[in-house]
């Protein structure tokens, strides 16, 4: 069974019988005003750029916009929940839940800049999967163990607690070329997949899992999976070619759990 298909039946369940989960109530439009993005510095040519403080926010999983989550480094509690979500104005699959098609307000106005981005250039993406709450993870999770068993489950889907997804910033992204590689290896070889690999950065996001970085992430490539982290150090990563949060920070790597 696929992936995709997994996360449907994980949706039917959210949606059906654990409806007692979903925060409807916390969905907001998103926000214009919600944009942290840097003044671009000018003029490029003449300054010496400053040198970029890896101090401006704190790393611990949490509500911070470059908290770090992996294997070694859970949410506390594991149950943590964002305070304000938003529903951004994008192209979404086809039946996705009314809690996991939600973002961190910020998140949600860079995507939709993203996605009007690609749209320009008749790139069309569609929203695969965002906010995850630790009950919805541990459901996902569970079911990739059933079909898939534990070791191939826990380079595919984080234990709940220890997903992104958590945080509100991270999102799976799909395009409409060949949705039969929507969130699959494929992707990475549609015009979609290498649109995103060659701009996100430009908006904010990350690919947070980038191909041959499994031993500091634990986790498969997963050219689908964005994650926000502002706009300047998405572009200071792409600068200084390091593919991961954990290299760039210098935190341990995080290959499985402790
Ligand atoms: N697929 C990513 C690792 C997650 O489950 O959060
Ligand atoms: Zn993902």
């Amino acid at each position: 069974m696929g992936r995709k298909y997994i996360l449907i039946l994980v949706i039917a369940f959210f949606t059906g019988f654990g409806g007692s989960y979903i925060m409807q109530s916390r969905a907001q439009p998103a926000s214009k005003q919600a944009n942290q993005e840097p003044t671009p510095a000018t003029p490029a040519q003449t300054q010496t750029p400053p040198s970029f403080n890896k101090q401006q926010y704190p790393l611990e999983p949490g509500s911070s916009l470059w908290a770090i989550v992996n294997k070694r480094r859970p949410f506390s509690p594991k149950t943590y929940q964002p305070s304000g979500l938003a529903v951004a104005s994008v192209q979404y699959r086809a039946g996705i839940g009314p809690q996991e098609n939600q973002l961190r307000p910020e998140a949600a106005e860079a995507l939709q800049k993203l996605f009007a981005a690609a749209k320009k250039e008749s790139i069309t993406l569609n929203f695969q999967s965002g906010y995850r709450s630790h009950a919805f993870q541990e459901a996902l999770y569970n079911r990739y163990v059933r079909e898939l068993g534990q070791a191939a489950a826990d380079i595919e889907s984080a234990r709940p607690g220890h997903s992104e997804h958590q945080t509100g910033l991270a999102v799976d992204v799909g395009g409409a070329s060949k949705s039969s590689c929507n969130i699959e290896a494929c992707f990475a070889d549609t015009p979609e997949g290498q649109w995103l690999a060659k701009h996100a950065h430009k908006y904010g996001f990350i690919i947070r899992y980038p191909e041959g970085t499994t031993e500091t992430t634990g986790y498969i490539y997963e050219p689908w999976h964005l994650r926000f982290v502002g706009r300047e150090l998405a572009s200071e990563m792409q600068r200084q070619k390091v593919d991961t949060m954990e290299a760039f920070f210098e935190l341990p790597a995080a290959p499985d759990y402790p």
